[in-house]
């Protein structure tokens, strides 16, 4: 090929291949515009789509607008109100800083920009087409209207998907938007039609309208942190888990992210309570000083990179975990009802509809953490006084014969009676019948003191011959910082040259596993992580096969007082709640429930 002199590419051009790493679909520019509004301050923003955002995208808000002078370089390349320097780089709190989001949207389709200040007294317009600024119609604040997107780069307009899938991606683009920004108002039209309408609103209430009532009744409030960084938001009982990812929403300082230390550390934290292949439902917005992260790592803004990643890492895990654990029992939401164990389209749907949701009046339940009696909920209390109150249940034989038995407190999941077609404990407690599913129970009991008796005496294998590894000056150096740690859970590593390392021994548990492929993994969790996710992993996967083994089988018959030792054994056990594999290990059913049932009392 002959030589081509060197030449300036047009700026045209320019806009255009930027676009190509940002504009991916329409969807894209739903997002960059949305942010745009966020930034302008907007309290109210209106969406309306065209044939799934491909024929047109019209975003208007009531932001503080662009003054007629500055309107033409809003859609100019690398022009942007939002930082002036470096340091403002360095601690960016806005949406956008990139200042060409506009610019490259205007290259690649038909783009109108109309805005109006307070200090304007009618509203001016740019077209993209012929760049001229005039008068228009329009209320305070910013229209952005987006015409046949890539009618002038063919190439992109032949990936584009169906106009539904189009639309799908765009209104996922919007909710990420409208969950990380719950005060502000979102109306969504397609084709003409009322989609969605969001009013301003708390996180909780933005999180119903948008996710639904499921995630309402799966979610646990998380809340923690200090000045530097906090984590708020909701994470979802391993019973609601789904097969999918869908339900996953982490944000960032406002920001949607698809992190993979976040991701990791929500991992490690469900990891005791969740089977791998299934997935929490989590809405996480971490809150963290910007001088702590960047966020220009990505053209799009969807990944970053912390200054410090081990603390967020430990900070995250830790914060999960902490909830994961206190839930067992005591959330308003983590209890296992009727409702999400019965799929809808049984036979039992009858029930579940008379059964009311069992979530408020659950006695409390212990945890390691909560050794004391829990003071009982009001609306057990007040139920429990009515039960005894009403002149006519001295007259129940049934229910005079609770006030025999202990207090609810002591023994929260009552006594056995019987064991139901080899499976389940049948027990009555002060507010009703339980129903234990003694397999799944005794793992769970069993994996939990499992791993407290490992967290307290190691137990660790010899290698028969050290096995020497070559290793990169970064991993030689990672042993030396966690050399201690690692002595403390049974490895015995050293460093024997600056890129050689010897392996004497390993922690029993781990054995069986190549030496070699096992240090490199958890000296490279520990250099990204600072915690190792190769030893929770493959301890968790033994421990939890240990119980499985030896936990009672289903269909061995079990003595009352041995089904009363399950259950006591279950009260003092952390995340009693679930099995090893996020499904509930028990459920109650009060005696309002079987009167229900019965349809007594009407
Ligand atoms: N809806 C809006 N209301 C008010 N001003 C806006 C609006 N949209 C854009 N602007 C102004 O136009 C400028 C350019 O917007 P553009 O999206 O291209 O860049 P940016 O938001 O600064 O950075 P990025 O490319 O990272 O999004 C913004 O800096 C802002 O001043
Ligand atoms: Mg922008």
């Amino acid at each position: 090929m002959s030589r081509q002199p060197i030449l300036e590419l047009p700026n045209q051009l320019i806009s255009q291949i930027a676009a190509g790493e940002v504009i991916e679909r329409p969807s894209a520019v739903v997002k960059e515009l949305l942010e745009n509004a966020v930034d302008a301050n907007a309290s109210q923003i209106e969406i309306r789509l065209e044939d799934g955002g491909t024929s047109r995208i019209v975003v208007s808000d009531d932001g503080v607008g662009i003054p007629a002078a500055e309107l033409s370089l809003a859609l100019t390349r690398h022009a942007t109100s939002k930082i002036r320097s470096l340091e403002d780089l360095e601690s960016v709190r806005t949406m956008g800083f990139r200042g060409e989001a506009l610019a490259s949207i205007a290259s690649v389709s038909r783009t109108i920009f109309t805005s109006r200040t307070l200090h304007d007294e009618h509203a001016w317009e740019i077209d993209s087409a012929h760049q001229k600024v005039q008068p228009a119609a329009g209320d305070i604040g910013s229209r952005v209207d987006v015409a046949d997107l890539f009618f002038n780069t063919p190439a992109r307009r032949k990936f584009l998907k169906s106009h539904a899938t189009e639309l799908g991606h765009c209104i996922e683009a919007i909710k990420r938007v409208a969950l990380a920004n719950p005060q502000t108002s979102f109306a969504i039209w397609h084709n003409g039609k009322a989609l969605h309408r969001w009013i301003a609103a708390d996180l909780n209430r933005r999180a119903t309208d948008i996710l639904g009532p499921e995630f309402e009744a799966a979610k646990l409030a998380v809340q923690s942190g200090n000045a530097l960084i906090q984590l708020t938001g909701f994470i979802g009982a391993p019973t609601a888990s789904r097969a999918r990812a869908d339900q996953q929403y982490i944000f960032i300082n406002q920001r949607f992210v698809k992190d993979k230390l976040i991701n990791h550390a929500i991992r490690s934290a469900y990891q005791d309570v969740l089977h791998g292949d299934r997935q929490p439902i989590l809405l996480l917005c971490l809150t963290i000083n910007p001088e702590l992260v960047d966020v220009n790592v990505h053209p799009a803004k969807i990944e970053v990179r912390f200054r410090d990643s081990r603390a967020v890492h430990q900070f995250v895990f830790h914060t999960i975990q902490d909830r994961l654990a206190h839930g067992a029992g005591q959330g308003e939401a983590s209890l296992p009802t009727l409702e999400n164990l019965v799929p809808p389209t049984t036979q039992f749907k009858q029930l579940e509809k008379l059964i009311a949701p069992q979530s408020q009046s659950h006695a409390p339940f212990y945890s390691q953490n909560q050794r004391l009696p829990l003071p009982m909920s009001g609306s057990v209390k007040d139920s429990m006084q009515q039960l005894f109150s009403t002149p006519n249940t001295t007259l129940n034989p049934v229910q005079s014969s609770y006030s025999e038995m202990p207090q609810e407190n002591d023994q929260p999941l009552g006594q056995a009676i019987a064991q139901l077609a080899g499976i389940y404990i049948l027990a009555q407690n002060q507010r009703g019948i339980v129903l234990v599913d003694m397999h799944a129970a005794h793992e769970r009991v069993l994996y939990e003191k499992y791993k407290s008796d490992l967290n307290t005496a190691v137990v660790t294998q010899q290698l028969l011959v050290p096995v020497v590894l070559n290793a990169s000056r970064i991993e030689i150096s990672t042993l030396n910082e966690y050399h201690s740690s690692l002595i403390q859970l049974g490895f015995d590593i050293s460093e024997l040259g600056p890129e050689q390392l010897v392996i004497r021994s390993l922690p029993a548990l781990m054995s069986k596993s190549d030496p070699a492929q096992l240090i490199r993994q958890l000296l490279l969790d520990l250099e990204q992580l600072g915690s190792s996710a190769t030893i929770n992993a493959a301890q968790h996967e033994k421990l939890a096969s240990k119980a499985c083994h030896a936990a009672v089988r289903a269909h061995r018959l079990l003595t009352i007082p041995e089904m009363n030792a399950l259950l006591r054994q279950m009260e003092q056990t952390d995340r009693a709640d679930q099995c090893n594999h996020g499904r509930p290990t028990w459920i109650q059913l009060s005696v309002a429930d079987l009167d229900k049932l019965f349809l007594r009392g009407r």
